[in-house]
């Protein structure tokens, strides 16, 4: 395979209440519908547009440096990449000088290259599903999109790289899954993400549970201050390392599997207050 797996970066990284990485999710809406799908991903999945209120919050809460870097996933972003070339481009004028990744499963081989290929400052790469790449537990892409992909990535190397191959149980999770039993599916330690900014105008502490509405996961909204966020944020992991963890070791489950099914028996991590209602124009569908 052409594609290099991106190396991981440090975790819990907060500076001046700015996070080093931030995920942007617009929805699930997705022209595949895997079975493990942590986001419940399908064609009849919701999508709401990026817009300025959302991207000044994304703005005001991650690293504007060049060590910065903004996630965008879904869903599927190449279905809408007309609103993510809008969102780069927006973030681009208002001062952001770090990395802009994109999760895609490549089947929308010219839409993903055209958002690629959109970034004033070059600094936008993919990351491609395991699964879809190599065939192993999906359906593969068509072989159309993935030599298309190919060819840029060895005119462009390191610009498209492959994503993790573990598989964890958030959303459709592990028990469909049917590729190979080698792929990790069990840590007890989560592997601390960075958090979500949904267009719900909602941040939420992990991409994987994304869909999952439970109280723990709510950091706030586009509504408060970034040291709300972040400091929230920290509570977040603190609560994983304290209280999570230690329940996944004694009850022998996979991290992300007390998430899905057990939190009922986990108190709250003990959140500053935060508003919660959002008006329309703030991101609320
Ligand atoms: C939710 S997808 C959204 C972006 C795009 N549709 C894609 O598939 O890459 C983002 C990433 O999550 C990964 N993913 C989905 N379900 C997963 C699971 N159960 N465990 C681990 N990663 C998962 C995908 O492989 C992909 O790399
Ligand atoms: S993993 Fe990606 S491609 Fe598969 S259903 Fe989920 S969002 Fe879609
Ligand atoms: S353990 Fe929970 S917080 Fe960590 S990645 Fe899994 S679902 Fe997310």
């Amino acid at each position: 395979m052409t594609f290099q797996e991106r190396p991981s970066r440090p975790r819990g990284i907060i500076e001046d209440y700015r996070l080093l990485e931030l995920h942007l999710y617009p929805g699930n809406q997705c022209n595949r519908e895997c079975d493990f799908c942590t986001v419940f991903g399908a064609p009849k999945g919701w999508y709401t547009e990026y817009t300025p209120v959302h991207l000044d919050a994304a703005l005001n809460s991650v690293m504007q440096h060049d060590q910065g870097t903004v996630k965008f996933y879904g869903g599927e972003p190449t279905l809408n990449h007309g609103n993510v070339i809008w969102a780069i481009a927006y973030l681009r004028d208002h001062g952001f000088q770090g990395a802009v990744v994109v999760y895609s499963n490549g089947i929308q081989a010219d839409h993903l290259i055209e958002i690629l290929e959109s970034d004033p400052l070059g600094k936008t790469t993919a990351s491609l599903n395991y699964s879809i790449a190599t065939g192993d537990g999906a359906p593969q892409m068509p072989l159309s999109s993935l030599r298309k992909l190919e060819i840029y990535e060895a005119e462009h190397v390191g610009v498209i790289t492959i994503g993790h191959a573990d598989i964890v149980d958030s959303g459709r999770g592990i028990d469909p899954f049917i590729g190979e039993d080698t792929r990790s599916q069990s840590a007890h330690r989560c592997p601390h993400c960075y958090p979500v900014l949904k267009t719900d105008g909602r941040f939420h502490a992990c991409p994987f549970a994304v869909e999952n509405a439970d109280p723990h996961f709510q950091l706030g909204t586009v509504k408060d201050v970034p040291a709300t966020i972040t400091q929230n944020f920290q509570t977040f992991l603190g609560w994983l390392d304290s209280v999570h963890e230690p329940y996944a070791v004694e009850h022998d489950l996979p991290a992300c599997t007390v998430c899905w099914k057990h939190l009922q028996d986990l108190p709250v991590p003990q959140f500053r207050e935060t508003p919660t209602a959002l008006t329309k124009a703030e991101g609320k569908s």
